[in-house]
């Protein structure tokens, strides 16, 4: 069974993110939405928040499970028995970031591969930063959140 981990701070989860998910779950047989914890960036959402949107987002597909988690993400994927780990890409600062972790990752555990999927164009401006601002100043986002595949 090939098993792979979506790992974030989903704060909140957005199209975006679920674009990447269900790619991801139509080449595994198994995904696991890792919501992070991630208290040193002082998420908006709780983490219980953050696990029920992102349950809500990923309730139309059924080989994907959504899980918390407060540890590293090597050992989470580790505990899992999951072969991957999928992150999307939006830009070159995206590249930049998270090559650095998957590059970190790596040192730390040789039992996992991270894949990196590039964002559909049309969803490649959409961040969780700028949804958090939107909300903030009371713009209603749910075109951008909402599910528009379900
Ligand atoms: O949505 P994000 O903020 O880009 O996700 C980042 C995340 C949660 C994947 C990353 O911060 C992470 O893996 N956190 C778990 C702790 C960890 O393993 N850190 C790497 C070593 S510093």
């Amino acid at each position: 069974m090939r098993k792979c981990v979506v790992p974030g701070t989903f704060d909140p989860i957005h199209e975006g993110h679920f674009a990447i998910i269900k790619r991801a779950s139509k080449l595994f047989d198994e995904v696991i939405v890792a919501v992070a914890k991630s208290s040193e960036k002082k998420p908006k959402h709780s983490l219980e928040e953050r696990e029920k949107l992102a349950v809500d987002k990923c309730s139309s597909l059924d080989n994907v499970t959504v899980k918390t988690f407060d540890n590293l993400l090597v050992d989470f994927v580790r505990s899992e028995g999951a072969q991957c780990v999928v992150k999307g890409l939006r830009s070159v600062k995206d590249f930049e970031y998270e090559s650095n972790m998957a590059a970190l990752n790596s040192q730390l555990s040789k039992d996992f591969e991270t894949i990196f999927m590039i964002a559909d164009p049309e969803l490649k401006e959409i961040s969780s930063t700028q949804i958090r601002e939107l909300e903030s100043m009371g713009v209603d986002t749910s075109s951008l959140t909402r599910n528009s595949d379900c």
